[in-house]
């Protein structure tokens, strides 16, 4: 049986909406857990109560490695596969988690995530004052996937700089998979970086976006496993598994979706094929950076874009430890979590 390591996990049935909120608090040890509010199709709350536990545990890690003095955590609504908010309907479940967070004392603040944008922020900050990224117009700090992106590129620069000896992304053969707020602003700066990229989305509508960006479009069933310098996982989690792992033609991975690996045994599986793995809540820590630096931490934006810029040396450091120790990537960041944490 697993251990259960989360300090708090509350699941309310929503007054209003009449569906399932989870919030799952993993650690408060390092400050206050933060994380997004995932409004997600699921085939059950049991499903959408396993991603947010393991969405959460990934926050904890991706503030320790961040140097941020926050916890992790997560909040995760499940629709009923199939179903549609109108407004109405959104907004009564927005204040239904907005309810659930403040009955949590603080313990726990929110932002967006999969599923929720900035003016969604707004309307949890309706009745409650733990939320982050409320548009700038608001109050909030906006918009987090342009900084997550900008956090990306920092990690694919130390990337390409531990495949090849220079961090120069112009010629890099790229497949980003998933154009959503940040797979889209990723792809657009790699192909004003002069990267060579084959982007993916399953809307077929973001075909448009390929076009534009001179980039191929590969099928979403493809997208895995192209001929490439590196792999770009921009979706949602769990797409590395056990069975993709020897259909892969990539020499690294590095992307911001959360929480890629389908198990942890996989990250030990891609090093064993030679393939490096730089781990998400490395790469992917941009957007969380920004929006506590400067709306919790008191710094500017200036501020927080040079620590997003830090990512990069955050990544080549993890790279050159762990290959001198011989020693998987995923297992360096874990020993600078847990150094941080000291559990
Ligand atoms: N979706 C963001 C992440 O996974 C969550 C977040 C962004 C939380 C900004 C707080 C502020 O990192």
């Amino acid at each position: 049986m697993s251990k259960f390591d989360h300090e708090r996990v509350v699941i309310h049935t929503g007054p209003r909406s009449g569906l399932p909120v989870i919030v799952a608090i993993h650690s408060t040890v390092l400050g206050q857990a933060v994380g997004g509010c995932r409004v997600w199709h699921y085939g059950d709350w049991h499903e959408a109560l396993t991603d947010a536990l393991r969405v959460s545990a990934g926050m904890t890690a991706k503030c320790a490695v961040a140097g941020l003095a926050n916890g992790g955590g997560k909040t995760v609504v499940a629709l009923p596969n199939g179903m549609r908010l109108d407004a109405a309907q959104r907004r009564n479940l927005l204040h239904d988690v907005a309810d659930v967070i403040e009955s949590l004392d603080g313990a726990y603040a929110t932002g967006p995530d999969v599923g929720t944008t900035p003016v969604d922020m707004a309307v949890i900050g309706d009745r409650t004052r733990h939320v982050f990224c409320r548009p700038q117009e608001q109050g909030g700090s906006g918009d987090s996937s342009p900084h997550t992106a900008a956090g990306t590129l920092a990690a694919l620069r130390a990337t390409r700089r531990h495949l090849h000896g220079a961090s120069k992304l112009q010629g890099c053969r790229l497949a980003v998979v998933g154009l959503g707020g940040v797979g889209e602003k990723l792809a657009r700066m790699l192909a004003a970086e002069g990267a060579q990229l084959q982007v993916s989305d399953i809307d077929q509508a973001k075909r448009v976006l390929a076009d534009q960006l001179g980039a191929a479009w590969i099928d979403p069933d493809e997208a895995l496993t192209q001929d490439v310098d590196i792999l770009v996982p921009a979706a949602l989690g769990g797409i590395l598994t056990q069975q993709i792992i020897p259909r892969l033609r990539c020499a690294a991975i590095t992307g911001p979706a959360n929480n890629q690996l389908a198990t942890p045994e996989v990250a030990e599986l891609l090093h064993q094929r030679g393939i490096l793995w730089v781990p998400d809540y490395v790469a992917g820590a941009g957007g969380v950076i920004h929006a506590l630096t400067v709306e919790l931490h008191g710094g500017t934006r200036d501020e927080a874009a040079a620590r997003i810029l830090q990512i990069e040396n955050t990544v080549h450091t993890l790279l050159a430890t762990a290959a001198s120790a011989g020693i998987t990537p995923a297992q360096a960041a874990l020993e600078s979590v847990q150094h941080r944490i000291k559990t």
